[in-house]
């Protein structure tokens, strides 16, 4: 399974690619989940299910599954998945709410479709963490299947976001990747220690480009997403930004020798 928003792109598309390759079937979902948005955000989130059918088919899926709002939350539904611990290290971005919504529509998915694997993009790392974590607790017989972020030419990252940036937005936006690889090169030059000097020359290289403002910049273990320490082997440096009103984020992670 390949859970979506829908509006597919070529990230998402790489991702019912590789399930393709490692199933006998994929079913891809596309549901706008309203509580994991932002009322003028979800309001505004690009739709087009007939071009979402044809996209998913061709990269290899056998259905689509578009539930409506009532299917997922019929008059009543009441429940919401938690993980307290880990959303309170959230809780400098104030997106709980945002997570709960997101694990509690995944379940709903899983008990829905029943799949044996479920793929997830290394695009959202808080969300691919918080997933594994709750299949872990619950049990829950789905194998969770990480895949590398999809990137256009220039680096930016596919996102349906993009669609909504001008041309001079998107090119100021490639400014965000070359700011990850610049932190990733001040850490692998300085040590693990110079954490907090990579976190300020990633911001100050994005708040270079006038259009993108740095709202978040962070260093921590790509396993934990914890603060890096001496047992950390894979790093993860994460930016979220905005460009106008738009808030896009990536992150790279790498080994650290
Ligand atoms: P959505 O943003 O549509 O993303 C669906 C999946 O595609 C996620 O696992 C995301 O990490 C992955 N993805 C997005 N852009 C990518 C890129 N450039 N490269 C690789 N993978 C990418 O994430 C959601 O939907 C929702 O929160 C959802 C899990 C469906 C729950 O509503």
């Amino acid at each position: 399974m390949v859970p979506t928003l829908g509006a597919l792109h070529e990230g998402h598309l790489a991702l019912i690619r590789t399930a393709r390759r490692e199933n006998d079937r994929v079913v891809v979902s596309v549901f706008v989940n309203p509580p994991q948005f932002r009322k003028k955000v979800f309001c505004k989130y690009p739709r087009d299910l007939k071009g979402d059918i044809k996209k998913a088919s061709s990269a290899g899926a056998d259905a689509v599954f578009a539930p409506k709002d009532d299917d997922i939350y019929p008059p009543g539904f009441d429940a919401r998945i938690v993980l307290p611990s880990f959303f309170s290290e959230l809780k400098s971005q104030k997106l709980e709410w945002h997570y709960r919504a997101v694990l509690t529509v995944v379940m709903k998915l899983f008990m829905l479709v029943r799949p044996h694997r479920a793929y997830f993009g290394q695009k959202d790392p808080h969300q691919l963490a918080l997933i594994e974590k709750m299949v872990n607790d619950f049990n829950v017989p789905v194998k969770i299947r990480p895949c590398p972020t999809v990137r256009e030419k220039g680096g930016l990252a596919f996102s349906s976001r993009n669609a909504l940036l001008t041309g001079r937005e998107k090119k100021a936006a490639t400014v965000i990747y070359k700011a990850l690889k610049a932190g990733r090169t001040e850490i692998l030059k300085n040590g693990v220690g110079q954490a907090p000097k990579a976190v300020t020359v990633t911001k100050k290289m994005i708040s270079s480009q006038p259009l993108v403002r740095p709202e978040h910049v962070e260093i921590v273990d790509a396993k934990t997403l914890k603060p890096l320490g001496k047992n950390s082997r894979q790093a993860l440096i994460y930016a979220a930004v905005w460009i106008g009103d738009k808030r896009l984020t990536d992150n790279i992670r790498f080994r650290l020798s």
